[in-house]
C-alpha cells in the first residue's frame, strides 16, 4: 500500500492588517483584553469589494503549494476544499478553485465543512484516496473569510475580535517510502453541542422565510454565536484526547513529537495543551498572534509558515490537531 506525503505547502493572507487598536474604534474592547484572553495582536481582513473571495484566496495559497511541490496544476488528480465561509450558498468553492487554477482536466472537487477541523478532515480524505490507490496527487485547501459576517459592534465583541481571514493549502502525493508521510488520522464529532458555536442563518430551516433576503440586521441568528467558556473547556479536553489517540495508535509518546501545530483557536488553548503535554516552546508552532483564528485555514497557514521558517526537517514527527464547531475534533500524525 502507498503512503501519502505532503510535498508542497502554501498560504495567502489579505494585505489589510486590522490591529486590536482598530477594533477599539469600532466597539467597546481593548488591546489588553484581547491579548490577555486570546493572544491575538492583529488579524487580516479582506478589502470589501476587492478581488479576494474564499475560493480566490484558496487559489493563491494553492498556487504556492503547487509551485513548492514542483508539479504542474494538471498533475493534481483531486481537490479537497474545506471552509465554513464559501463564496456561494452553492456550488461550493472547490469547483471555483478548479476554474481559477486553470485546470485542463475535469478533476473531482470535494467540498468539506467541519469548521475548525475541516482541514484535518480534508487531509484524512486525501490520505484515504491516496492509500487506496484511487488518486496519486491531491490538493487540500483551507480558506476562510470571516470579516464579512461578523458583528463588529460591542454586541458581537466576544466573537468578532477572535476571527480573521486567510488561506492555506498542501499538495499530497503517493509515496512508496515506508513509515513516511501520514501515519494516521483521527476524526470525531458530537452534534449534541452543534449550537454552542454556530451560525444558524442563512439556512433552509423553516424559521427563515426566504434565505436569499438577509432581512433583519437585529436578528442574531445571522451572526456567529459562541458560548466561549463552554467551547474553551471542551476544546482543551478534546485536543488532549485526540492527540493522545494518535500517539497511542502509533505506539508513541508525546516527547517523540518534533512539532505540534494546533488549530489556532486561541493562544490560551494552545498553551494549555502544550503545558499538559510538557512540550518545550520550540516544539509548538503558533501564529494566531498575527492572524487570529482562521478556522479551516489555520493549520495549513501555520504549516506553510513553519516550513518557510525551517521548523521541520526530514524525518521529524509532526502532529496536527483541531477542535471546533460541531463540535468536531481531529488529529493527524505525520512523519515529515
Ligand atoms: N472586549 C472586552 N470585553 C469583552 C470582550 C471583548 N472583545 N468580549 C467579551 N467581553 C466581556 C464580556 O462581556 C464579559 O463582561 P461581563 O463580565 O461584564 O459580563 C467579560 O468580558 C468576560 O467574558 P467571558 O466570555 O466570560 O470571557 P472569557 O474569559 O471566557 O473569555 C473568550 C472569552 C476569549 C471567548 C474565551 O471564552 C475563550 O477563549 N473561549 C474559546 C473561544 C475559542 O477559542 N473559540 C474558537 C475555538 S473553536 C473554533 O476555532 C471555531
Amino acid at each position: 500500500m502507498k503512503q501519502s506525503k505532503i510535498i508542497g505547502t502554501g498560504h495567502y493572507v489579505p494585505e489589510r492588517v486590522v490591529k486590536n487598536a482598530d477594533l477599539e474604534k469600532m466597539m467597546d474592547t481593548s488591546d489588553a483584553w484581547i491579548q490577555e484572553r486570546t493572544g491575538i495582536k492583529e488579524r487580516r481582513h479582506i478589502e470589501p469589494g476587492g478581488e479576494d473571495t474564499t475560493s480566490y484566496m484558496g487559489t493563491k495559497a494553492s498556487r504556492m503549494a503547487i509551485e513548492k511541490a514542483g508539479i504542474a496544476v494538471d498533475d493534481v488528480d483531486f481537490i479537497v476544499f474545506a471552509t465554513l465561509s464559501p463564496d456561494y450558498y452553492f456550488p461550493g468553492p472547490g469547483v471555483l478553485l478548479q476554474k481559477q487554477l486553470g485546470f485542463k482536466k475535469e478533476v473531482g472537487a470535494l467540498d468539506v465543512r467541519n469548521q475548525c477541523s475541516g482541514f484535518i478532515y480534508g487531509l484524512s480524505v486525501a490520505d484515504q484516496f491516496i492509500k487506496t490507490g484511487m488518486y496519486k496527487t491531491v490538493l487540500v485547501v483551507g480558506s476562510e473569510i470571516h470579516s464579512g459576517g461578523l458583528d463588529m459592534t460591542t454586541r458581537g465583541r466576544g466573537v468578532s475580535v477572535i476571527f480573521g481571514d486567510g488561506a492555506g493549502a498542501v499538495v499530497m502525493q503517493a509515496t512508496d517510502e515506508k513509515d513516511k508521510g501520514v501515519l494516521s488520522t483521527h476524526l470525531h464529532s458530537e452534534g449534541e453541542h452543534a449550537e454552542e458555536l454556530s451560525l444558524i442563518g442563512p439556512s433552509t430551516t423553516d424559521w427563515v422565510p426566504n434565505y436569499i433576503e438577509r432581512n433583519d440586521p437585529e436578528d442574531l441568528r445571522y451572526f456567529p454565536y459562541m458560548n466561549g467558556n463552554f467551547v474553551f473547556k471542551n476544546a482543551v479536553l478534546r485536543f488532549q484526547e485526540v492527540i493522545g489517540e494518535a500517539l497511542q495508535t502509533n505506539q508513541m509518546t508525546a516527547d517523540q513529537i518534533d512539532l505540534l501545530i494546533p488549530h489556532q483557536a486561541n493562544l490560551r488553548i494552545s498553551q494549555f495543551i502544550q503545558k499538559q503535554m510538557r512540550l518545550p516552546d520550540y516544539k509548538v508552532f503558533n501564529n494566531i498572534q498575527k492572524y487570529g483564528n482562521t478556522t479551516a485555514a489555520s493549520i495549513p497557514l501555520a504549516l506553510s509558515e513553519a516550513v518557510l521558517e525551517g521548523r521541520l526537517k526530514e524525518g521529524d514527527l509532526l502532529c496536527l490537531a483541531a477542535f471546533g464547531s460541531g463540535f468536531t475534533w481531529a488529529s493527524a500524525l505525520i512523519r515529515w
